[in-house]
């Protein structure tokens, strides 16, 4: 027996499943047999008694789950923190519990009243003292875990429980003796698991598979080398014995019932205080703003869920709501996150909804120099497509050229703050670049419940992926919304890849344009080579596009145009002299239509026209999407993600490709003005023509 180690106990005596709490107490309400869990407890009580000293508490009737004397508090050297139960049902314990510790002579600290923890169930020690693991996700929160830390004076690792069979950490997560660890990974989040990994080296980590985490393996009590638990597959057994472990089974079936085993029936009462170490936590928290249609548009339960999908926890510390059906809501939460990196990317992706990190009263949002051209300072906001606002000298100043995946760079002027997104290659030394999350917001259009659900001319372009059945009803809209750009002065832009020619859609693209319903063309040099081809020989990529079948040596075709057309010394020189007389590109020499076309890695050639200075490519794409009302993306999945990362949102895009997931990812940019058609883009070109010679223009019929 160790004297220095004691335990505390609580008998079963009034222990029974009496609700439930957790998901294996489903079904075994009043199930358990009480003489065996008398039994099994008395058994693990005279294991622990052989190695340690074991205090007990008194049980307590009406409090069936005392018996699990974990969940009392947290225990380090004189100072205990005391449990705050989540659940109704376990409350009436805490003062139970309060009593022993005071009668020991122990300092009480104790949570605000709504902060649950749930004690050395969710917050377990290194065993060589070095830190304190905590739980949080089901029964403990997140913000109890700084009060842990400044009380005990100990660092605080926290991580995230998502498996709500292991809901408090002591479930799938047991530290041994010589900075071992028994664990099962499967109940951790990602970057809980990454924490682990980057403590635990990997010879002293043992994962277990879940036929062991169920049997509760990791909710086992550690003496020095010995293990006691209810029950461990030979494979772990032998694992342990690998690494100097003893294990003892006890049966704790009855226990399991409610959830628990040897862990859960145990606390550690003697825990030594390393006093060379001191409180560190990194968990951290802010305050944020909304305002909007909250509750109707689903606003809040997004941010609420994406705060918690990405490992952090919340608190509404206030709730508006809008007292007519158009008056807007607000609300203010705290959020917290377990480190400053995750605290970043869950404030990056509240603000794209529309939140402001308080306080709202900050005269400037923070500003670093940059000291290297082309390079941006580490902690820079990423803009998004959403149209955004930064804190400048207690004013809200809009950032210019609105675009994703830039930063935001400010400069003074005469007239005032100027902010610019810039993409990080044209940052210049001396520019202020905005960083981390603090006075910046994106401007959500806030509507109404009845501007939502009325019908309006472009319902259609609620994000969406059609499927074959609508296409030709969505068709139908999008030549209507493009008959009205045009009537209006408005500009459409096309951005295409070769397969536009090779199922046949050339001639309509190209009767788009001659019709005024092109303002701008954005492709590939295989567009262009391709509707060459096929003006002057027939072919596109030396299919025959009449027969539909190859032609011989056709294959060489392209290159022989690329030549042409070099000789020539551009498209445009080639329409001039009267080489090239049809298609696509000649209708927009014609049409005075500009067109801009990127080079790539897989370009033959290239046509002269093609830009294969990439970055100068981008700058021509940005110049001629400048002030688009609505983009055609036919089929080039390169060229329209170039374009759909320039553009900010608020242009309508139609995006058609025969593959949904490029459908999805361009569609999907949380833009209520993008629709994904999944058809084949000939099939579609064809069908827009017919849809706009059968519209008649509004205009005209006033006329
Ligand atoms: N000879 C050449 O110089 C040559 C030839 C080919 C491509 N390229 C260049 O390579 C780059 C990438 O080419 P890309 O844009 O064609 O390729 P990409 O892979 O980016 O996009 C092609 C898209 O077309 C879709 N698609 C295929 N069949 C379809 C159909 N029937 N209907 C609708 N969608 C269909 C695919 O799902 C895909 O998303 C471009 O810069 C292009 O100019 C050059």
């Amino acid at each position: 027996m160790t004297d220095s180690i004691r335990f505390l106990m609580c008998s079963p005596n009034h222990y029974d499943v009496d609700y439930v709490i957790n998901p294996w107490m489903e079904g075994n309400i009043h199930k358990s047999s009480r003489d065996r869990a008398v039994e099994q407890w008395q058994k693990l009580h005279h294991i622990l008694k052989e190695y340690s000293l074991v205090d007990l508490v008194e049980p307590q009737p009406g409090w069936p789950d005392m018996v699990f004397t974990a969940n009392a508090g947290l225990v380090l050297g004189k100072n205990v923190v005391l449990s705050r139960f989540l659940h109704k049902e376990r409350q009436g314990e805490e003062p139970h519990f309060k009593k022993w510790f005071e009668d020991g002579g122990y300092t009480v600290y104790e949570l605000p009243k709504d902060l649950p923890f749930e004690g050395a169930g969710d917050a377990l020690l290194d065993r060589e003292g070095r830190w304190l693991w905590a739980g949080y996700g089901f029964r403990s929160e997140l913000d109890s875990h700084p009060y842990l830390a400044k009380w005990l004076d100990i660092e605080v690792v926290s991580l995230r429980l998502i498996d709500e069979r292991f809901y408090h950490l002591d479930t799938c997560f047991c530290p041994l003796t010589g900075g071992y660890l028994l664990y099962y990974p499967a109940a951790f989040d990602s970057y809980s698991n990454r924490l682990i990994e980057m403590r635990v080296a990997p010879e002293k980590r043992i994962a277990l598979e879940e036929a062991d985490a169920v049997n509760f393996a990791c909710n086992a009590v550690n003496i020095d080398r010995t293990v006691v638990m209810n029950k461990a597959s030979d494979a772990l057994k032998q694992r342990l014995a690998g690494v100097g472990f003893d294990v003892i089974e006890t049966p704790l079936t009855e226990f399991l019932k409610a959830g628990g085993a040897a862990k859960c029936l145990t606390l550690r009462v003697t825990e030594p205080v390393r006093t060379e170490l001191h409180a560190n936590v990194l968990v951290e928290s802010r305050v944020i703003r909304m305002e909007g249609h909250l509750l109707d548009s689903g606003l809040i339960s997004r941010a609420l869920d994406l705060i918690v999908e990405n490992g952090g926890s919340f608190q509404v510390l206030n709730f508006q709501l809008g007292e007519q059906r158009q008056s807007t809501s607000n609300a203010q939460v705290k959020v917290s996150a377990p480190s400053h990196d995750v605290m970043e990317e869950i404030m990056t992706q509240l603000i794209d909804l529309g939140a402001v990190a308080l306080p709202q009263e900050l005269c400037d949002t923070n500003l670093e120099p940059v000291i290297q051209d082309g390079v941006a300072p580490d902690d820079f906001y990423v803009t998004t497509i959403y149209p955004t606002e930064v804190r400048i000298q207690c004013e809200w100043v809009k950032v210019q050229n609105q675009r994703m995946d830039g930063a935001i760079a400010v400069t003074h002027t005469p007239n005032g703050p100027v902010a610019r997104c810039k993409v990080l290659r044209d940052l210049k030394v001396g520019e202020q670049v905005v960083v981390g999350v603090e006075g910046i917001r994106t401007v959500r259009k806030t509507e109404s419940r009845e501007q939502r659900n009325a019908p309006s001319e472009f319902t259609f372009m609620g994000s969406g992926v059609s499927s074959e059945r609508r296409v030709e009803l969505v068709v139908e809209q999008i030549a209507w919304e493009m008959r009205q750009i045009r009537d209006q002065g408005g500009k459409v832009v096309v951005t295409a890849g070769p397969v536009v020619i090779h199922t046949g859609g050339s001639q309509h693209l190209a009767r788009l344009i001659k019709e005024g319903y092109v303002q701008a063309l954005l492709g590939g040099n295989a567009i262009a080579v391709h509707d060459i081809e096929q003006a002057l020989m027939g072919t596109s990529l030396g299919v025959d596009m009449q027969r539909g079948v190859p032609v011989r040596g056709g294959h060489r075709h392209h290159l022989k145009v690329i030549n042409l057309i070099r000789r020539c010394g551009s498209i445009a020189a080639a329409v001039e002299q009267g080489v090239l007389t049809q298609g696509v590109m000649y209708e927009c020499v014609r049409n005075h239509v500009p067109f801009s076309l990127a080079g790539s890695i897989r370009d033959d050639g290239p046509l002269p026209d093609t830009q294969m200075d990439l970055i100068k490519a981008q700058a021509e794409y940005a110049k001629l999407l400048e002030g688009t009302d609505l983009i055609l993306m036919l089929s080039s999945m390169l060229h329209s993600i170039g374009v759909g990362n320039m553009t900010p949102a608020g242009v309508k895009m139609v995006c058609v490709d025969i593959n949904p997931s490029v459908v999805t990812k361009l569609s999907d940019r949380g833009s209520v003005e993008s629709i994904g058609v999944v058809t084949d883009v000939g099939l579609f070109l064809s069908l827009l023509v017919q849809q706009l010679e059968k519209l008649t223009s509004p205009y005209q019929q006033a006329v």
